[in-house]
């Protein structure tokens, strides 16, 4: 890959491109893949895939508790992530970076430990109208057992976060207000700084669900001031089975542990125990340590690709996605905010949306349709579920050509 270090400088999809083995596969006899589902999963550079095989074939080892050169090579490599990761959102500490399962974990990380230590009957909650189910469960399974009340911040037709709304939900003092800093669904990036700032003003912490935020612009934690951020390997060009917790060191400190087992303590007698220092304190039982090391060399490619250059590339092919499939005669958008990246959900004529995404997967075009695990969004639009494509620094004009014309023969097959 030519790594391109200046913000502002162009980036070669092309070249890109080579780096993903599979983008090079077809999917059926003579019809290559054209990949529009990174919002579910991004695909992998072989550099990622090369740092995991390396680390098994030649430093696998279980971390913190060897003293041979394999358990200290691996270890090394997993904690290098850890910073690697702190420096990508601009954390203060390595030991803010909590790696776990998934985005979803990392949620009911805080909404067990944080929100059951802190949160009791009547105390409130405000989500918004266009969470992920991951923001969503974990709250109402706390608001039931703990009579939690749970408000949401209304959606505005074009999928815009209603800030009105906000402000009057902010009158009723909440504790901890959740949302996603850009919807699945939408493709809607919501003011996060404004969001996190007015919550404090009432008094209220801020959880940002980052998953989809985090491959396809910088984020910032400092400049943000959140007090939690949850993503996802799996979506930033890393492997699956890898999430990061990102919490202020004084609110991690002070919460009990969630998950109890080996590392996470310092000592253990028969009938009590005393709990690591972070990020340990977090990370009970063997983690997944190749899962990490790919995650380190994912956030090495992105860094050296840049996260501008990589805003700047998909904001441009959304356009242009956008505007191509706005020609597509009966085609409605549903999220057609003004601040959106990299996602664009469509209804094409009465087509279902299963339908239509197998009609393209003929053709090698692979899209998602379904709920697209946000259910209440679905509600809100008044569909069962909608064709969505989305966006990666590896995509370009071509793959957007390919999908209007497989949309076109879609058309043809339904009239
Ligand atoms: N949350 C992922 C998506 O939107 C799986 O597809």
């Amino acid at each position: 890959m030519d790594v391109n270090p200046t913000k502002t400088a162009k980036l070669d999809s092309s070249k890109i491109k080579r780096d993903f083995p599979i983008l090079d596969r077809e999917v059926h006899p003579g019809v290559p893949l054209i990949y529009l589902d990174s919002a579910a999963t991004s695909q992998k550079p072989r550099q990622v895939i090369s740092a995991m095989s390396e680390h098994y074939q030649h430093s696998n080892a279980n971390i913190h508790r060897g003293i041979h050169v394999l358990a200290e090579e691996s270890t090394g490599q997993y904690e290098d992530t850890r910073q690697k990761v702190a420096d990508f959102i601009n954390a203060a500490k390595a030991k803010e970076i909590i790696f776990t399962r998934n985005t979803t974990e990392s949620i009911n990380l805080v909404a067990y430990s944080w929100a059951r230590a802190n949160l009791s009957s009547g105390d409130v909650i405000i989500l918004t109208e266009m969470e992920h189910h991951s923001n969503i469960i974990p709250w109402q399974m706390l608001a039931s057992e703990r009579d939690v009340r749970l408000e949401f911040i209304s959606v505005t037709d074009e999928g815009l976060l209603d800030m009105q709304s906000y402000r009057k939900l902010l009158e009723l003092n909440p504790k901890l207000v959740a949302f996603t800093s850009m919807s699945n669904v939408l493709g809607t990036i919501t003011p996060a700084k404004e969001i996190v700032s007015l919550a404090h003003a009432a008094g209220a912490l801020a959880l940002i669900d980052a998953a989809q935020a985090v491959p396809h612009f910088p984020v910032n934690v400092q400049n943000l001031d959140v007090d939690f951020m949850a993503f996802s390997s799996h979506k930033m060009c890393g492997p699956t089975g890898l999430g990061v917790l990102y919490g202020k060191q004084e609110l991690l400190e002070a919460m009990p542990p969630f998950l109890g087992g080996g590392e996470m303590i310092k000592r253990v007698e028969l009938r009590s125990f005393t709990t690591n220092d972070l990020p340990h304190k977090f990370e009970a039982g063997t983690p997944n340590i190749s899962g990490a090391i790919g995650l380190g060399a994912a956030v090495s490619y992105l860094q050296a690709v840049g996260m501008h250059a990589i805003s700047a590339h998909e904001h441009d092919l959304l356009q242009y996605m956008t505007g191509q499939l706005g020609q597509v005669d009966g085609l409605r958008l549903i999220g057609t905010a003004f601040n959106k990246a990299s996602v664009q959900s469509f209804l094409l004529d009465d087509i279902h949306p299963h339908d239509l995404g197998t009609i393209l997967d003929h053709q090698g075009v692979a899209i998602r349709t379904g709920h697209h695990c946000a259910m209440p969004v679905m509600d809100f639009y008044g569909v069962p579920g909608t064709a969505r494509a989305s966006l990666a620094l590896y995509n370009n004009q071509d793959d957007v050509d390919r999908l209007v014309a497989a949309l076109t023969t879609a058309k043809e097959i339904f009239r």
